[in-house]
């Protein structure tokens, strides 16, 4: 079947725009159009070349799709996400968590970022941890994305300390990097959808930590930062410890 194109462009296009949430109607909707339409763009000229063949550019095509796509996934479930806290129907299934296992989920997953950047990540956590009650994946989401931010403002040869300690009827988790840091006019808008300092403003969409906050949030916690541009920025989270209930 070579030379026949498997998908119309238009086709493609449309299915992304259907994806878009009509709830985000303020003047960040462009935004996200762009968001999700560079990475379709991409996809449409990378499955023309792998349908026609085009030569060298069969393998490199084949991986370039694959980063695109898990790209657009990740935009699509964080659009959906987003949408579903901000329309208060985020639900969460709570069972026992222990939390040296939400840690090493987390941690594992994101080793390799952190080893690329040349970064260490490092835990510390209290021995006698009391279990959590939540959703684990929900958790390990939120470890995810404090992490990440870490590890992508992270100094090279620096490390990033992800802690768990108990207290009062909760666990408290933080996330430590030395990197530039946010300036304290920014600190209440870190949580805010689509907020990214501008020199970032490329590098995500700027809505993990509204995500991270609507999960927190619904499993009765909080979150919080505190940075000192150029020294230490920790964000911070509490989950309700099993034990407390
Ligand atoms: N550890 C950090 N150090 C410095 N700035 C940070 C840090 N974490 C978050 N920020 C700032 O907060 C902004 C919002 O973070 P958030 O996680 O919501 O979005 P993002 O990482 O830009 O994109 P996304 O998580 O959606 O891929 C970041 O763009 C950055 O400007
Ligand atoms: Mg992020």
């Amino acid at each position: 079947m070579l030379g026949v194109p498997i998908y119309d462009e238009d086709v493609f296009i449309q299915a992304g725009a259907l994806y878009i949430p009509r709830t985000v109607s303020d003047g960040q909707t462009t935004t996200t159009f762009n968001f999700i339409e560079i990475p379709l763009q991409v996809r449409i000229w990378l499955t023309k070349h792998i349908v026609f063949g085009a030569g060298g550019y069969y393998a490199q095509g084949l991986g370039s799709a694959s980063v695109t796509s898990k790209s657009m996934t990740r935009l699509l479930s964080d659009l959906l996400d987003f949408g579903k806290i901000e329309a208060g129907k985020f639900s969460i299934e709570k069972a026992p968590i222990r939390v040296e296992e939400a840690l090493a989920a987390a941690t594992e997953t994101m080793n390799l970022r952190a080893v690329e950047r040349g970064v260490e990540l490092v835990v510390r956590a209290d021995r006698h941890l009391p279990e959590i009650f939540g959703d684990k994946d929900r958790i390990v989401q939120v470890l995810w994305n404090l992490i990440g931010n870490a590890i992508k403002f992270a100094p090279e040869n620096s490390e990033v300390v992800i802690t768990a300690l108990a207290e009062t009827g909760v666990v408290t988790f933080s996330v430590s990097d030395s990197g530039p840091g946010i300036e304290k006019e920014n600190l209440p808008c870190v949580f805010d959808r689509f907020w990214q300092a501008e020199k970032s403003a490329t590098k995500g969409t700027g809505l993990g930590l509204a995500i991270a906050k609507g999960i927190v949030e619904a499993h009765g916690g909080r979150i919080w930062v505190e940075s000192t541009p150029g020294v230490k920025t920790t964000f911070s989270f509490t989950a309700p410890a099993l034990s407390g209930n």
